[in-house]
């Protein structure tokens, strides 16, 4: 764009009730250049991997909604996904680390995850069977799925003591997966390794210098299975949370453009069963908190990483399933709709929600999937919001946030997203 412009907004009339305290503001959004650039396809929903019975205290908010157990031909699942184009989805979630695919020799046989007290999570490993992943991948090509699929990265390590796992990661599992998916045409748009096991981990953790080292050989299995391949996926890692020193650590060891996506989980609500989820929803104030987790990671890249993008490969305001009553609900928007305006100017380029289904916190309802009101927020912020981020400049109070793109797929438009915390 050639020309500059200044776009200059007065809102100079709240409504009545807020009389009392009547407020001019001037908002400047400068259109003449991008200060961060999203993928085209920013918005991203995940699907997990836990069972019916994986339950919070008496509340199961799971039911049949895992990648292994979900009705995939039930009509307004297609439609839902449909409706985007192309849906970014991403296949993970704390059982990751514990699937085996059901193809060629394994460590151990193929069962259903089941309950089992000391096991990760309180389940026993896991197992994809390969008529579900076939199943899967036509649901994904029909309905346009761009797919990251969650690889299994603790396969062939074992506990050196409490939580941390040691040892080199097995790719026996993985290549064989690998070369069906190959095989069978199955379109990949990347593969993400590991989840949750950065930093002091959740579950499991494992040291940034080992994690480098299995992302090098990673990386290799897959420039050499895809060789004849025109299109060749991503290599995504590690969907933990973020920890400075051992994402510096995981950048250096695994080397330049080894790693072509750096992932990291986003919780900042903080535990689902916490009653004050709305108060911390409704204040902008807590809501910024989560700035220097993006400010640090961005810094991060530019150090250690230039090669690699950011993308927020899970996130769910609130862990542990999500809030009851909160999660699902039009308030849960005030923060989903935040955090995609905030992980943008930071140059995230792919924002995952956790969840498509399954969970407090699906876009779709677990049982009837129905849309709940975020799925509305994700469509529209699809549909409206193109790439370009502009800066917004702004005198308004801190209870008015306001984010502006260049409008998708027009030339010169601006989109504007503007949304205020009331408080009765
Ligand atoms: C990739 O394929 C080309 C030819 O198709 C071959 O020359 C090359 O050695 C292959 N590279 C690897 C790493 O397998
Ligand atoms: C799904 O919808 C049903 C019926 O409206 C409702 O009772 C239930 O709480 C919803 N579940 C979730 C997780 O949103």
């Amino acid at each position: 764009m050639g020309f500059r412009f200044f776009l200059f907004l007065f809102l100079a009339s709240l409504p009545a009730f807020l009389a009392q305290e009547f407020e001019n503001a001037i908002i400047k959004v400068d259109g003449a250049t991008t200060v961060a650039e999203t993928d085209a396809n920013f918005i991203c929903a995940t699907l997990d991997w836990w069972p019916h019975d994986k339950c919070n205290y008496n509340h199961c908010p799971w039911g049949y909604s895992s990648v292994i157990n979900m009705e995939l031909s039930h009509p307004l699942l297609a439609k839902a996904i449909e409706a985007f184009k192309h849906l970014r989805i991403r296949i993970g979630g704390s059982l990751q680390d514990q699937v085996l695919y059901d193809i060629g020799p394994l460590r151990s046989p193929c069962h259903p995850f089941r309950k089992m007290n000391d096991g990760l999570f309180g389940f026993s490993k896991g197992c994809l069977r390969m008529s579900r992943w076939d199943e899967l991948n036509r649901l994904f090509s029909q309905t346009g799925v761009i797919l990251t699929f969650g690889l299994n990265a603790l396969y062939g390590r074992h506990q050196i003591r409490k939580g941390t796992w040691g040892g080199v990661w097995d790719s026996s599992n993985t290549q064989n997966f690998i070369k069906y998916t190959i095989s069978k045409g199955y379109q990949i748009d990347s593969w993400e390794f590991g989840n949750e096991l950065s930093g002091s981990g959740v579950g499991a953790s494992v040291n940034a210098e080992q994690y480098g080292k299995d992302l090098i050989n990673l990386k290799a299995i897959i420039n050499k299975m895809y060789n004849n391949s025109n299109v060749k996926p991503l290599l995504v890692a590690p969907g933990g949370f973020y920890e400075q020193d051992w994402y510096a650590k995981l950048l250096q060891v695994s080397g330049s453009s080894t790693v072509n996506v750096v992932t990291h989980h986003i919780y900042n609500l903080g535990a689902g069963v916490d009653p004050n989820l709305v108060s911390k929803i409704l204040n902008p104030h807590y809501l910024s908190r989560v700035e220097e987790t993006f400010k640090s990671l961005d810094k991060t890249l530019q150090t250690w990483g230039p090669w690699a993008s950011a993308w927020v490969g899970e996130s769910g305001g609130a862990y542990n399933s999500g809030g009851q009553l909160v999660s699902n609900t039009f308030v849960n928007s005030f923060w989903y709709l935040d955090q995609l305006g905030m992980a943008s100017k930071y140059h995230t380029k792919v924002y995952c929600r956790q969840t498509l289904i399954g969970g407090n916190y699906g876009l779709l309802n677990t049982t009837t999937l129905v849309p709940n009101p975020d799925y509305y927020s994700a469509l529209l912020w699809h549909r409206l919001m193109g790439k370009g981020v502009l800066a917004v400049d702004s005198t308004a109070s801190p209870f008015l946030r306001s984010y502006a793109h260049c409008s998708k797929g027009k030339v010169s438009a601006l989109s504007i997203l503007f949304f205020f915390f009331f408080f009765f």
